[in-house]
């Protein structure tokens, strides 16, 4: 008499269950071409590997990872020929249909922020946030957020070291930047405090 209403719960936990596994199939498909595709070098958690030149990207917007997905598919970025990491993710993205870029971008904003970017230890001094203010804030707002309608990436997920690359590439012509770029006036020493500086800031800005 005991074990007769086992039944009735075992069948009503395995509906449950297989509920579970189907709501997660169908959310996951972000999930399963991040950890087909992207995982080998941007990790699980999103963080990236430095050795092989790849950025944290976790909590990147999704408006902007598609952009740039689209962009190194469309020869925009990667295609230089001394740009090796741009040409490594090019593949990768090369590899991709359009649902696919739809919902790893999903994936890769729902990863939590990296909050440890100042990886190179370079210090910011106190002009870094004045330069900030007068040279990159316009663009890419007032805590480093960005601006999606303007499509004008955030700099506070990935780490200086790769920001400081990207700087180079805009500079030598691997990537574009924007229309009459001013990268070029300043001095290496005030780019490299301003991205100290930028790698400070928390990776959500205040309330
Ligand atoms: C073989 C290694 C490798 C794999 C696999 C890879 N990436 Fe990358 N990814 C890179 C490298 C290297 C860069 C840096 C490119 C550069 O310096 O311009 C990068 C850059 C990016 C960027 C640009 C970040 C930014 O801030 O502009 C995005 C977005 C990105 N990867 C997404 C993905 C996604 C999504 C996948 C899976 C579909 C993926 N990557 C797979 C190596 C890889
Ligand atoms: C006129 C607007 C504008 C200004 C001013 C500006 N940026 Fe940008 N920045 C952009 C846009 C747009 C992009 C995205 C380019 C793309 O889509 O590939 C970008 C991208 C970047 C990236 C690459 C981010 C990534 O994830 O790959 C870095 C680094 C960067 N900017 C640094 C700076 C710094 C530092 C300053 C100030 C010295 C600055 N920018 C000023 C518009 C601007």
């Amino acid at each position: 008499m005991r074990t007769f209403p086992i039944i009735p719960i075992i069948a009503f936990l395995s509906v449950i269950s297989l509920n579970a596994d189907s709501s997660s199939n169908s959310e996951d498909l972000g999930f399963a071409v991040f950890r087909d595709r992207c995982m080998a070098c941007h990790l699980q958690s999103g963080m990236g590997i430095k050795e092989m030149n790849a950025p944290s990207i976790a909590g990147l917007p999704r408006w902007y990872v598609t952009d740039q997905l689209r962009k190194f598919r469309r020869n925009q970025r990667g295609n230089h020929i001394e740009d090796a990491a741009g040409s490594l993710m090019q593949t990768n993205a090369l590899a991709l249909d359009e649902k696919s870029i739809a919902f790893v971008g999903r994936h890769i904003e729902s990863l939590t922020p990296n909050e440890g970017r100042n990886i190179l230890s370079k210090k910011s001094t106190k002009d870094s946030k004045v330069l900030y203010r007068k040279r990159c804030q316009e663009c890419h707002g007032e805590h480093g957020e960005g601006n999606r309608s303007d499509r004008v990436p955030p700099l506070t997920s990935q780490q200086d070291w790769y920001l400081l690359k990207q700087i180079d590439n805009f500079q030598t012509g691997k990537r574009l930047h924007y229309e009459n770029d001013s990268l070029n006036e300043l001095s290496e020493e005030q780019l490299q405090s301003i991205i100290a500086w930028i790698c400070s800031l928390p990776s959500s800005p205040p309330e």
